[in-house]
């Protein structure tokens, strides 16, 4: 599923995010990325949807290579990639319909094709009576449903998820999670970033962590 070797990231101000990196997820995993503030699990995430391009190396995503995919390659990278942001990204202006909608409306889908689907991925999260409510009338913890169902709706084989607890007190966090494991379940897989490590012990999974850029070894991280 991802293959990565030697991958190395420099932003354009010369900080290198990440060195050095050798790892390969195999289809199905859920995969928790640790590491403090700054340690480079947003970049390593926004790289495996093709998001930035990694500086040398290698990055293999669902067969993609992403530092020399075409744009096209990359936009179907992302079709075939579900993400829910640091900080959830809904539209306030837009109904939870629109919100979750949006990714196969860019793909060229009308409101009667999209209607059904949009409804189906709402049950699975247990939000399809906020149909037509707007975003700032839902809980934190709603929105980051609302930010799974929208990550789903295209059936992604790859979720990616950067701090989808963050900010969401524990009982609502372990939801956010049980969705997010019944999705693995069904075959996907899941990268998370996270703070939270006490999540770990009620929903286990591979433990890859990040320090200063760089893997830190010595557990199974290299093959998880
Ligand atoms: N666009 C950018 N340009 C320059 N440097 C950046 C950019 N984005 C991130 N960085 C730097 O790269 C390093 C890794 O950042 P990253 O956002 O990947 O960390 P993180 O592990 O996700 O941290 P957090 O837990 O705070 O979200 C940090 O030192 C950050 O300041
Ligand atoms: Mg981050």
């Amino acid at each position: 599923m991802i293959h990565m070797s030697n991958l190395m990231m420099r932003y354009k101000t010369g900080k290198v995010a990440l060195s050095g990196i050798n790892m390969d997820i195999p289809q199905g995993s859920f995969v928790y990325l640790i590491g403090e503030s700054g340690a480079g699990k947003s970049t390593l995430m926004k790289m495996m949807y093709g998001g930035i391009r990694p500086t040398s190396g290698q990055l293999e995503v669902q067969g993609t290579k992403v530092r020399d995919a075409s744009e096209h390659q990359i936009r179907e990278l992302r079709q075939r990639t579900g993400i829910i942001f640091q900080g959830n990204r809904l539209l306030n202006s837009r109904t939870i319909f629109e919100n979750v909608a949006l990714p196969l409306r860019v793909q060229g889908w009308d409101a009667e094709r999209l209607l059904p689907r949009v409804k189906k991925v709402l049950s699975f999260v247990g939000l399809e009576d906020r149909l037509w409510s707007y975003p700032e009338t839902l809980s934190g913890g709603e929105q980051q449903r609302v930010a799974i169902a929208r990550a789903m709706l295209s059936n992604p084989s790859l979720i990616l998820a950067d701090e989808p607890t963050g900010n969401l007190d524990d009982d609502t966090a372990r939801h956010v999670l049980d969705l997010l494991m019944a999705l693995n379940k069904l075959g996907t897989t899941i990268i998370m970033a996270t703070h939270d490590l006490h999540l770990l012990t009620s929903h286990p999974g591979l433990v890859v962590q990040l320090r200063q850029g760089a893997l830190v070894t010595g557990q199974q991280h290299e093959k998880v």
